[in-house]
């Protein structure tokens, strides 16, 4: 009997149902997973028909008319790439050289001794996420310490998930004082100097996310000294390069800072936020050996790791960037953007607290002003957060997070008036 003619048998016998709900009961026991937390509050403003509805939840860059930003160095460097009319073959395991010598060029800083001495193994990854993830696999195979990351309290949401999934372990050291809605810098230097000898320590280089608080200059150069007399790996997360300060040198004082100190680290880049290429997917990831062949040797194993994961990334954004980087007048042109983008932030962080002093709020709001880059940690309890959004159609995560990017000159005074409201 033919395969077709037993199938048909079968049918016959247990009727086409039967079929149907055994091939359907292979994932039974699958459980219902919990809603993303930032995803989750799109959702709901979504179904909000409040007209005055604000989402603060997402991080990305809203316009003052709290509109998707494309920016126009981005644009022309798309038209200038559309001319040139390459063709869509893949991109090597490690991504286009020219995006990766650009990345760490930016990071680095021109002229810097590790480009120069061919020190770094830089990667093209899936934006700061998959670059991320691909150091978490590297130190995962190859770290020779101990094979726990500590990461700042609180820190982003997707940084325990990422390291756990990459096999390390995850731990944590103090950074917020909520008391002040800054930086507990003696809290993190206390828990640092107990964090057992080479293991590895990630570090966001600037505009922290999700509270806004940053180390100034002078506590950078004193967690340099103390990361190293522990002798412990640095693992930088720079996702907001510009975004911060409005400068790409100024936000990337601490990496060049721990590089110049000889820390030899990882880095993850991200140009999802400075170039507002968020669902383009440009990142990289590097890491800084002690010479060229322990370099070239690194780049070898990375690009085993990646070979199995995804192949090698996609063309599109490492395109857009490679051009930007490189094109004297698409960069010239793209800096003020950024400064744009994070004077717009600054300028609502002011507007925000003065509204909540004209609402005649007696809460001291100082943080909203001292915290920097694109989220607002307010010091919000649970229990305001709900009134805000239940009351106010005001969205937000349950942490008190906002995203400055979603405050505009047209409703940070509804903001202000709400926030007051859910507070007093
Ligand atoms: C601290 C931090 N790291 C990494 C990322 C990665 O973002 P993406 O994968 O979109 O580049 C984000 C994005 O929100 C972030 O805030």
């Amino acid at each position: 009997m033919s395969l077709k003619q037993s199938v048909s048998l079968l049918q016959c016998k247990n009727g086409v149902n039967s079929i149907k709900q055994r091939a359907s009961s292979w994932w039974s026991g699958v459980q219902m997973g919990p809603p993303d937390a930032i995803l989750g509050v799109t959702e709901a403003f979504k179904r909000d028909t409040n007209p005055n509805k604000i989402n603060l939840g997402v991080g990305a860059y809203r316009d003052d008319n709290g509109k998707p930003y494309i920016l126009s160095c981005v644009r022309k460097a798309e038209a200038q790439i559309k001319e040139n009319n390459l063709d869509k073959e893949y991109a090597p395991i490690a991504g286009i050289a020219e995006f990766c010598k650009r990345s760490i060029e930016l990071a680095l800083g021109e002229g810097s001794d590790v480009l120069v001495n061919g020190l770094n193994a830089t990667v093209q990854g899936i934006s700061g996420t998959g670059s991320l993830r691909i150091g978490g696999a590297f130190l995962n195979g190859f770290f020779p310490g101990n094979k726990t990351i500590y990461l700042p309290s609180p820190s982003w949401g997707n940084h325990t998930p990422i390291f756990k999934h990459s096999g390390l372990e995850v731990k944590s050291y103090r950074y917020y004082d909520p008391k002040t809605c800054g930086l507990d810098f003696q809290g993190a230097l206390d828990d640092i100097s107990l964090i057992p000898e080479k293991s590895i320590i990630l570090l966001h280089a600037c505009a922290h996310n999700p509270t806004g608080v940053d180390p100034t200059k002078e506590q950078w150069l004193e967690l340099s000294n103390v990361i190293k007399k522990k002798n412990l790996f640095v693992f930088f997360d720079m996702a907001y390069q510009g975004f911060a300060t409005g400068s790409v040198d100024n936000d990337a004082f601490a990496v060049r800072h721990f590089v110049k100190e000889g820390h030899r680290i990882a880095l993850a880049q991200s140009f999802a936020k400075n170039m507002g290429l968020y669902g383009e997917r440009a990142g990289a990831f590097s890491i800084i050996a002690n010479d060229k062949q322990e370099a070239d040797k690194v780049m070898s194993q990375i690009k085993i790791l990646i070979r199995p994961l995804y192949s090698n990334p996609p063309i599109n954004g490492a395109r857009i960037v490679a051009q930007i980087l490189s094109d004297p007048n698409l960069r010239n042109e793209w800096l003020p953007e950024v400064k744009g983008m994070a004077d717009r932030i600054i300028s609502v962080r002011t507007q925000l607290r003065e509204n909540l002093k004209k609402e005649g709020s007696s809460h001291n709001w100082e943080h909203i002003t001292n915290q920097i880059g694109m989220f607002c940690f307010t010091g919000m309890k649970p229990d305001q957060v709900e009134k805000l959004t239940k009351e106010h159609s005001v969205y937000l995560t349950k942490d008190g997070r906002i995203s400055m990017a979603g405050v505009t000159s047209k409703n940070v005074e509804y903001l202000a008036h709400a926030m007051h409201q859910a507070t007093k």
